[in-house]
C-alpha cells in the first residue's frame, strides 16, 4: 500500500534521507523508528506529497506520489502533522468542518463525518471544547479524528503519541489498532520506543536517513540474536574496554553507556568465554558478560546506537 524505491532527500551536509526502500502492506502498521533528526518526518512529507523528492520514487496504492497525484494521494492518505497547526480561536466543531471543506466533503454530509471521526478516536465529548482549551492528548485525538474524515485507507502519522503520557499513549495505541482492524493502512513515526511499538505489525528502523532493519518485530530480533548482543559490565575503565573489545575479532560493534558495553558478537557462546579472558588479559577489569534480551527496544538500542528514552514524552521534544 505505501511503497518507496530508492527514495532520496538530500538537504545538503549529509543531512536528509538516503536510498529508501520501504514496504507496507495493506491493513498492517508501520512503525517507524529513529532517534531525533534520522529522517522520519522528511520521509512522512515525502509520502504526502509536501515535499520533493531529489531522487527515487514514493508510491501509494500504486499511484506515484507527485505534483501531478496530489488531489488523489490526498484522497488516499490520512495525515498528521508532528506539530498541530494554530487554530486557537476555533471550537472542535469549527476546527473540523473547516477541514471538511477542504476535503470538499458536502456542508449535508460533513455532521455524520465529523460525529464518526470523533467517535473513532473516543472524542466525542470534546465538540464544543475551544482547540486553545485542549491538552496535548486531547489535541492528538482531535488531530487523529481531523485524518480521518475524508475516511481515507491510509494513515500516517508523525509521533502520535508524542508528548502523551503513560495512560494516554496506551489509549492511543488502542485506537490505532482498532483502525487497522477497521482495514486502515497505518505508518506511525517514533523517536522514542514507546508501548506504540507493541502494536506494529511490521517495524522500520532508521538511522542517520539510511534504513538499518526492516520487518516483523520477530524478524529483526532474528537476525540479531544470529549475532548475539552481549552486555559487558566492567568496573572503571570503559573507554579502554571498548578499544580492547573492538580489537577481539568477533565484536562488530561496542558501544558504552556508564559501565555497561553493549556488543554486537558474531562468534558462538564458547567463544564469549574467549572474550572474557582476553579483555582480562587486557586488563580490563571485567564485572560480567552476559546475552542482552534481544527485544524490540534492544534492538533500538543496538542498531541506532542511541538510548532509548521513555520519559522524552513527557519533558517535551
Ligand atoms: N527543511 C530542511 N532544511 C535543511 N535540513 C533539514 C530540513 N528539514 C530537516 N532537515 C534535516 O534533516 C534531518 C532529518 O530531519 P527530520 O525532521 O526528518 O528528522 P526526524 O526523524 O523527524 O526527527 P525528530 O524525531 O526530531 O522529529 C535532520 O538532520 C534535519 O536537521
Ligand atoms: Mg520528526
Amino acid at each position: 500500500m505505501i511503497r518507496t524505491e530508492k527514495l532520496t532527500r538530500d538537504y545538503g551536509d549529509g543531512r536528509g534521507i538516503l536510498d529508501l526502500d520501504l514496504h507496507v502492506p495493506k491493513g498492517k502498521i508501520f512503525g517507524y523508528i529513529g532517534p531525533n533528526g534520522a529522517g522520519k518526518t522528511t520521509t512522512i512529507k515525502l509520502l504526502c506529497g509536501l515535499l520533493r523528492p531529489t531522487s527515487g520514487r514514493a508510491f501509494v496504492n500504486d499511484i506515484e506520489v507527485t505534483p501531478a497525484n496530489t488531489q488523489t494521494i490526498k484522497r488516499l492518505v490520512g495525515y498528521l502533522p508532528d506539530i498541530f497547526g494554530v487554530y486557537d480561536q476555533m471550537s472542535v466543531w469549527e476546527y473540523l468542518d473547516f477541514f471538511c471543506a477542504a476535503y470538499r466533503i458536502k456542508p449535508r454530509d460533513r455532521k455524520e463525518r465529523i460525529d464518526e471521526a470523533l467517535r473513532l478516536t473516543d472524542a466525542a465529548y470534546m465538540l464544543d471544547y475551544q482547540v486553545a482549551s485542549l491538552s496535548r492528548g486531547m489535541r492528538q485525538r482531535v488531530g487523529l479524528a481531523k485524518t480521518l474524515l475524508h475516511d481515507p485507507e491510509v494513515l500516517i502519522l508523525d509521533e502520535p503519541a508524542g508528548g502523551l503520557d503513560p495512560k494516554a499513549r496506551i489509549e492511543m495505541r488502542n485506537t490505532i489498532s482498532r483502525l487497522r482492524d477497521l482495514g486502515k493502512t497505518i505508518l506511525l513515526s517514533s523517536h522514542i520506543l514507546p508501548e506504540l511499538a507493541s502494536v506494529c505489525d511490521l517495524v522500520g528502523i532508521l538511522k542517520h536517513g539510511r534504513l538499518v532493519a526492516q520487518g516483523t518485530v520477530a524478524e529483526i530480533t532474528d537476525t540479531l540474536r544470529e549475532k548475539l548482543v552481549l552486555v559487558l559490565a566492567v568496573d572503571g575503565g570503559t573507554p579502554r574496554a571498548v578499544m580492547a573489545c573492538l580489537n577481539f575479532p568477533n565484536v562488530a560493534e561496542a558501544i558504552a553507556s556508564g559501565d555497561e558495553i553493549r556488543l554486537v558478537f558474531s562468534g558462538t557462546r564458547r567463544e564469549m568465554a574467549d572474550l572474557t579472558s582476553y579483555l582480562v588479559g587486557k586488563g580490563v577489569r571485567v564485572r560480567s558478560l552476559r546475552e542482552a534480551e534481544t527485544n524490540l527496544e534492544q534492538v533500538f538500542l543496538t542498531v541506532t546506537g542511541d538510548a532509548a528514552q521513555p520519559d522524552a514524552a513527557e519533558t517535551g521534544e
